[in-house]
């Protein structure tokens, strides 16, 4: 076989993204905790509970497993409530432990990108009204603040909020997450309370650390009409993604935020971001249904052919990538990947998944647009939120009760892409064969001297 590569620039950063409450253990003090706790909330009565044990010190092995296999770059969260426990009180230790893990990361080489909020809220914080109190504008701005002042040695690279749209939809519509969903009322007071606590974020994070580059890791869903022909399915469609994808963006871009048929202006919230952070898992086709009232009258769904996930969560659409980048790259910023993954977790479809993400980014690459780096959801298997430990998206599998870590192929396949800056018609012929006539349609998997005897 001759050899072909994708190639990516020399500086392209790779790594895995986690979160907090996802990897940490015992974070007793937030609202997810709590939530863990009653009947019903979390898919087989699972919990968070020891985690991955990272803040009983695993980070390190899990770190040292991800710069041996060539990453250079690590997305983490902070954890709100360790940090401030009590309205207004720091705790200092909890901010050294960041310190210590940050610094962790950077000593085996990962460059840290840092999420200040990644789903989960302190207790006191959520007591007091949450993201549907005015005040939680002045509260997130504190504890930028503070973080901020305290780790601006160390890091470099921020995001505010993690996917305020998937925030927003489930814990204030939906009612997957805490507090249990709501109304379109007070979707739409949670998301405008984001765009404002964003900004206010972004502005002090310039104002201590005016070399800072700060983003928001937005959630892109493509979406498809499931019957072209009908203009029905292509307008709730097209209101479902503007809805759901646009909304935010639009907002902290242009600082006019648009929402269900309402608008306000923020002008404080215009160009907020220094770059674009973007994580895109899956493509729906979608269709209009009067008995979906709390997904604005549509339905999602994937086609029966579909390349699904185990749990039937993603289905693997490489195209929506490329949708995704496209759409981002009209936001005129540089662009971070800041999540792509899927649920496997026996490693069945992750290999041809991740090559055929990987490909869609060189695309953008090659192009020229701005695309900085890419964050793999995710190094280890995590807390999967309400679906508990049912899904698996890590490269390394975990064993929650010895806390051991098994590697899957993926992470070999991970690690070549890393290591060669690329992604070689080789590595897709031994990881990922069925896909590779997509991936690299002029090239052959035979031998040359085959394909001359043939
Ligand atoms: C979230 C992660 C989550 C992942 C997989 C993203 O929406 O940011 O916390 O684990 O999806 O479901």
């Amino acid at each position: 076989m001759i050899e072909a590569i994708y190639t990516f620039p020399s500086n392209f950063l790779w790594g895995t993204a986690t979160a907090s409450h996802q990897v940490e253990g015992e974070n007793t003090n937030n609202d997810w905790w709590l939530w863990e706790q009653e009947l019903g909330r979390i898919r087989n009565g699972h919990r968070s509970g020891k985690a991955c044990e990272w803040w009983a010190g695993r980070w390190k092995e899990d770190f040292d497993r991800a710069a041996t296999d060539g990453q250079n770059a690590h997305r983490l969260s902070l954890e709100w409530s360790r940090i401030e426990p009590m309205p207004g009180q720091w705790d200092h230790n909890a901010i050294e432990r960041y310190r210590e893990i940050i610094k962790g990361a950077i000593d085996c080489g990962l460059k840290p990108m840092v999420t200040l909020h990644h789903f989960t809220n302190p207790i006191w914080m959520v007591e007091q009204g949450g993201w549907l109190a005015d005040e939680i504008v002045e509260w997130f701005e504190r504890y930028t603040r503070l973080v901020v002042g305290e780790l601006a040695d160390l890091v470099e690279l921020w995001i505010t909020i993690n996917e305020p749209n998937v925030f927003g939809y489930e814990g204030f519509l939906n009612g997957g997450f805490p507090p249990g969903g709501g109304s379109m009322r007070e979707l739409y007071q949670a998301m405008r309370n984001m765009v404002l606590a964003h900004a206010a974020s972004y502005h002090s994070i310039h104002e201590i650390q005016p070399e800072a580059s700060v983003g928001v890791a937005h959630h892109y869903r493509g979406m498809n009409p499931a019957r072209m022909w009908s203009p029905l399915d292509r307008w709730v469609t097209n209101f479902r993604s503007r809805t759901f994808n646009d909304s935010f963006p639009q907002a902290v871009s242009t600082g006019q935020f648009h929402m269900m048929g309402r608008r306000e202006r923020f002008p404080q919230a215009a160009n907020t971001q220094d770059f674009f952070g973007l994580n895109y898992y899956t493509t729906e086709r979608v269709t209009f249904d009067l008995r979906k009232p709390t997904e604005l009258f549509t339905r999602g769904f994937f086609p029966p052919d579909a390349d699904l996930s185990p749990g039937d969560f993603i289905a693997n659409e490489p195209a929506g990538m490329w949708k995704a980048l496209q759409w981002a790259h009209g936001f005129g910023l540089p662009i971070y990947i800041t999540e792509n993954g899927v649920e496997d977790a026996e490693d069945r479809i992750r290999p041809r998944y991740l090559a055929s993400h990987v490909r869609e980014v060189w695309r953008a690459v090659n192009f020229n647009w701005y695309v900085r780096g890419y964050f793999w959801w995710s190094l280890v298997d995590n807390f999967e939120w309400e679906r508990g430990w049912t899904q698996r998206f890590g490269l390394w599998e975990l064993d929650v009760e010895t806390q051991e870590r098994r590697r899957r192929s993926s992470a070999d396949l991970y690690a070549e892409i890393c290591k060669a800056n690329g992604l070689s018609t080789d590595m897709v012929a031994r990881f990922a064969p069925q896909a590779f006539r997509s991936i690299f349609p002029g090239a052959s998997l035979e031998k040359p001297e085959d394909q001359i005897a043939s």
